[in-house]
C-alpha cells in the first residue's frame, strides 16, 4: 500500500481486502498484515477496528440514506461501498464535515455527497433493535443476552465491547521484581503502572514500540497478557511444587504464566487437540526457558488423566465473544448455534476431567474459564454440572471473591468485564473435588 495515501483511503482498501477476500482470518491477525509504516499504520488499524465494530449501524444508515435519495447502491463497486462505509463512520461517529470526509477519501462524486448529506444515526423500534443499532450487534446476540441481563446493564456491556481493552504484561517473578521490569520498560520510553489488583502485573499506558521488541521481553522478564487471564491464574493460587493439568493449553499463555509461580519440582501437563497451536507453544516455552512443561496432543473430551494433579485448568474453547473488543469481526461471524456447539464441548471436557478425579479419589482445585460472554457457556454450564450431573455433591465452589466481579451474574463464578475492568470479557469459576 502506498504510504502517501490518506489514512481513510488506505483503510477502505484494507476493508475491501478483509471483508471481501480474507474471510477466514480474524481482524486481530489481519491487522498485522497492514503494510503501512509509522503512526499511519496505527491510525489505519484503529479505523478498521472502528468501522468493523460499527458495521451494522453504518450499513443501516447508508441503506436508509440511499432509499431517501433514490440512489441505487448496487451500482457502486464493492470498493466504493467500503469508501462509503469509512466516510459514514467519520460523519456519524467522528462528526467530521462532509467536505473534509470527501477529501480524506480522495473522491469527488456527487452521489457520494448526496448519500453522506442524507445520513442520520439509525434508531430501532424495539429494545432489541435499538440496542442492536446503537452498538452494532446482531439482534440474536442481544436477544440471547437479554435472557440474563437487563437492558441497562447490557447497554454498558455492549458499549465496553466496542472499545479496545488496555494492555498488560505479567512479570516473570522467577527472573525479575515488578519494579525492575517496570524500570526496564520505562527506560525504553513506555509509560507503565503497577496494576491495582495484581502486584506482579503492569498496565501499559503508552507504548514506544511493539512489546516483543523490548529488552524486558527478550530477556523473558515479561509476558503480554490480558488482565483477565492473569485473574484466571491467580484463582488457581499456584505454589512451588504443584502438579498441574492444563487441559486446553495452546498457545500456552496461561501455561507460561503458571510456570512463573512454580519451581523445578512443579510440573505442568499441557494438553491440546491442535498440533499447530502446540508447535507455537513450543517456541514460546523455549523463549522463556521453561522446562517443566510436558506437552500432550489429545482430545480433552476423552483424555485419560496422565497424572494425579492437585490443580487443573480448563481454559475451554468457546465462542470468543468476550474478545469482540480485540477482534470485532467475531460479532458478524458467530451464529446462534455456535453457543451450543461450544457448550457441548465444554461440558464434555468438564465432565470427563471431574468424573475421573472423583473416581480416583483425587482432591484437586479446578479452575474453569472461557472468554465468552454467554451464560450458556459459563454460569448455566456450571449449574448443570453441579445440579444435574454431580448431584451427589462431591465437588464445591471455592471462594474467589477477590477476583473480577459478580455484578450482573451473581452465581457460580466471577466475571471480568470490558466496561468495568478495561480487559476482555471472561468468566471463571473455581471448583474443588471433595473426598
Ligand atoms: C481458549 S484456547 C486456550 C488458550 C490457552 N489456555 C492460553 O492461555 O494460551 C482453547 C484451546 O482449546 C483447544 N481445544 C479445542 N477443543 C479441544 C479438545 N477437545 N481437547 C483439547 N483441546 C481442545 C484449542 O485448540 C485451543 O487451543
Amino acid at each position: 500500500m502506498n504510504n502517501a495515501m490518506n489514512t481513510d483511503h488506505i483503510a477502505a482498501r484494507y476493508l475491501s481486502l478483509f471483508l471481501d477476500k480474507e474471510k477466514n482470518i480474524s481482524l486481530k491477525k489481519f491487522a498485522y498484515r497492514i503494510n503501512v509504516s509509522g503512526k499511519k499504520r496505527h491510525r489505519v488499524q484503529r479505523l478498521l477496528f472502528e468501522v468493523i465494530s460499527h458495521l451494522l449501524t453504518i450499513d443501516t444508515a447508508i441503506k436508509i440514506a440511499a432509499n431517501k435519495t433514490s440512489i441505487e447502491l448496487s451500482a457502486f463497486k464493492r470498493y466504493k461501498i467500503n469508501l462509503l462505509r469509512v466516510g459514514t463512520y467519520r460523519i456519524l461517529f467522528d462528526k467530521h464535515e462532509i467536505d473534509k470526509v470527501l477529501g480524506q477519501l480522495e473522491i469527488e462524486n456527487s452521489l457520494f455527497r448526496t448519500i453522506l448529506l442524507a445520513l442520520d444515526f439509525p434508531r430501532g423500534k424495539t429494545i432489541i433493535q435499538d440496542l442492536a443499532l446503537r452498538h452494532s450487534f446482531p439482534e440474536w446476540m442481544i436477544e440471547t443476552l437479554l435472557e440474563a441481563l437487563d437492558a441497562d446493564r447490557l447497554n454498558l456491556l455492549l458499549e465496553g465491547l466496542n472499545k479496545r481493552p488496555s494492555a498488560w504484561v505479567a512479570v516473570n517473578i522467577r527472573k525479575s521484581s515488578t519494579e525492575d521490569a517496570k524500570e526496564s520498560l520505562e527506560k525504553e520510553g513506555f509509560q507503565v503502572e503497577i496494576d491495582k489488583d495484581f502486584k506482579d502485573a503492569l498496565k501499559i499506558n503508552r507504548f514506544s514500540k511493539p512489546i516483543n521488541k523490548t529488552n524486558a521481553f527478550n530477556k523473558g522478564l515479561i509476558l503480554p497478557v490480558s488482565k483477565a487471564s492473569i485473574g484466571v491464574i491467580k484463582a488457581l493460587d499456584i505454589s512451588a511444587g504443584d502438579i498441574i493439568l492444563d487441559t486446553c493449553s495452546a498457545p500456552g499463555i496461561k501455561t507460561i504464566l503458571m510456570s512463573f509461580y512454580l519451581d523445578e519440582t512443579g510440573k505442568i501437563y499441557a494438553v491440546d487437540i491442535d498440533v499447530r497451536r502446540l508447535k507455537r507453544m513450543t517456541k514460546m516455552l523455549r523463549h522463556f526457558g521453561i522446562r517443566n512443561v510436558i506437552l500432550i496432543q489429545e482430545n480433552a473430551r476423552k483424555l485419560k488423566l496422565p497424572v494425579e494433579p492437585n490443580k487443573v485448568l480448563i481454559d475451554a474453547p468457546c465462542t470468543s465473544s468476550g474478545i469482540i473488543n480485540v477482534s470485532p469481526d467475531i460479532k458478524w461471524k458467530l451464529k446462534p448455534s455456535d453457543i451450543y456447539f461450544f457448550a457441548d464441548i465444554q461440558f464434555d471436557i468438564l465432565r470427563n476431567i471431574v468424573s475421573q478425579l472423583i473416581k480416583k479419589g483425587v482432591e484437586a482445585d479446578i479452575v474453569y474459564s472461557t472468554c465468552s460472554i454467554f451464560p450458556q457457556e459459563n454460569e448455566k454450564l456450571i449449574e448443570k454440572l453441579l445440579t444435574s450431573y454431580l448431584h451427589n455433591l462431591t465437588i464445591e465452589i471455592e471462594d474467589i471473591s477477590y477476583i473480577g466481579s459478580n455484578d450482573y451474574y451473581d452465581a457460580y463464578g466471577r466475571r471480568f468485564y470490558p466496561h468495568l475492568h478495561e480487559t476482555i470479557g471472561l468468566f471463571l469459576t473455581k471448583l474443588r473435588t471433595k473426598m
